[in-house]
């Protein structure tokens, strides 16, 4: 018999090598690449003359079954998911550790459990008595869940079929499940692989909603393959910072719905609760005008939340290099708008440390930001505060331009609803509106020229 090839696999993308590499050829990551067990090779040609079966080829408009949504007991993990869990789907659930992954769907499972559909939660990283600790602190000691230790993924599978299966299956986390069928270490690319190929494999036989928790590595991928985002229908993150109250579900795939609606969480003493009303949540404690402050009216999905951007600048006198630092916002994007600043207003950060900081652990996506983060830079480096009672938004182009963005009006009725007074925003045609004042800025040399 031939000797069983080496082969290779890039714990970010998947692809396979017949030798070890520094970079992945495929995704250019480096050191990605993890020895695996060999597996089968098969001839690579079908004999069409036995086996198979021909597939019946329908229409698209054929009558089809209707997609059933199911509630999971947390309006705002519903909300996420685009309206509800879907019997038979898989969802694979990602955050940092320590960020409430566990509190959240031990949560869900409970609530669901309570309203009569049958929920079994594995814990691969807690044993038993840790999860019912965490079950009394939460009061949902008294759910008729199904709860084991278990990380086999064999064990769980012979346990699972010999009863009726669940509407819900929670196992947490995926790196900790192992499969006999292959060989590796649990969290290894193929144990993890092969581990949730056959819980996906059982909850799609069995109309059984899966929820596979995901550990997330520094850069925020989901650790293992890329190819378990493939192998989900939804991906679910979990965001926030660990020392904020405030968490975010957020969908970054989802084949039955939309993946623009959040799902807003606060921490609690007894566990997650629904925050409902996210509007005011990022604002919070700003009483006086502060220099460097600024309020951006961002969309989730259709829920505007406003937000507080905060900047910092500090002159430095050596030469020495000036520090930029960004929580909650992109770098990249802040060193872009630091650059359009200079060459298109002539107001200089080259030798200045800048901080920018977003409220209350929010991560803003929304390229309507922009405009906010150029006022809070102008006025933290003017020292000039903005009016308390004003929103900011609007996308800055390379030539300094304020570009429209979607949903103004939406956003301009939340602020004037919730008590501002002053939108300032691109030349969009847009209009005051009762109690709040519009000003268009087609440039950001009109945006220096209000606040300075
Ligand atoms: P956990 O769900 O264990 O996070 P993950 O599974 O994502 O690693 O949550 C851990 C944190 O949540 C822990 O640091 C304490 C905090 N927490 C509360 O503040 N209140 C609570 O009621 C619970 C259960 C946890
Ligand atoms: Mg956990």
């Amino acid at each position: 018999m031939a000797k069983p090839k080496r082969r290779y696999v890039c714990t970010e993308c998947g692809s396979v090598a017949t030798r070890w590499q520094g970079q992945c050829v495929d995704c250019s990551q480096w050191n990605t690449l993890v020895e695996e067990a060999p597996g089968t090779v098969f001839s690579m040609r079908h004999d069409l003359s036995t086996g198979g079966r021909p597939v019946v080829l329908e229409a698209l408009d054929a009558p089809s079954e209707p997609l059933v949504r199911r509630s999971t007991g947390l309006a705002e993990f519903d909300r996420a998911l685009g309206g509800g869990i879907v019997p038979g789907s898989a969802i694979l659930m990602g955050g940092e550790p320590g960020i409430g992954k566990s509190t959240l769907l031990l949560q869900a499972a409970a609530a669901m459990a309570k309203s009569g559909a049958p929920t079994v939660y594995i814990s691969g990283e807690e044993a038993t008595g840790q999860v019912r600790l965490r079950a009394a602190r939460l009061g949902l000691a008294g759910a008729p869940l199904g709860l084991a230790a278990a990380t086999s993924v064999r064990d769980i599978l012979t346990t699972l079929n010999s009863a009726p299966p669940p509407a819900l299956l929670v196992v947490d986390s995926i790196q900790t499940m192992h499969s006999d069928t292959i060989e590796g270490a649990p969290g290894s690319v193929s144990q993890v692989r092969a581990s949730a190929f056959e819980l996906i494999r059982y909850a799609k036989e069995n109309g059984v909603a899966l929820v596979l928790v995901g550990h997330v590595t520094k850069d925020g991928t989901i650790a293992g393959p890329r190819v378990l985002e493939h192998m989900v229908d939804v991906v679910m993150s979990f965001e926030g910072e660990r020392s904020h109250q405030y968490r975010i579900l957020r969908a970054l795939k989802n084949r039955f719905g939309a993946v623009e609606e959040i799902g807003v969480f606060a921490m609690e003493g007894h566990g997650l609760a629904e925050v409902s009303n996210p509007s005011m949540l990022f604002l919070s404690g700003r009483e006086q005008p502060l220099a460097g402050s600024s309020v951006f009216p961002a969309l989730e999905g259709t829920r505007p939340v406003l937000v507080e951007v905060q900047a910092l600048i500090v002159r430095l006198q050596s030469g020495a290099t000036p520090r930029r630092a960004v929580v909650g916002w992109d770098s990249g994007r802040l060193a872009m708008l630091l650059a359009v600043l200079e060459a298109r207003c002539g107001l200089s950060f080259s030798s200045a440390e800048v901080y920018l900081n977003v409220a209350g652990g929010y991560r803003l996506t929304d390229p309507a930001a922009d405009l906010a983060v150029a006022a809070a830079l102008v006025s933290a480096l003017a020292d000039k505060p903005l009016p308390l009672r004003a929103i900011w938004f609007g996308e800055v182009s390379l030539s300094g331009e304020v570009r429209p963005v979607a949903h103004a009006g939406l956003r301009l009725r939340e602020a004037s609803k919730l008590g501002f007074d002053t939108g300032c925003g691109p030349e969009d045609g847009l209009k005051d509106l009762a109690g709040l004042r519009y000003f268009g800025l087609e440039s950001l040399p009109k945006l220096v020229d209000r606040i300075i």
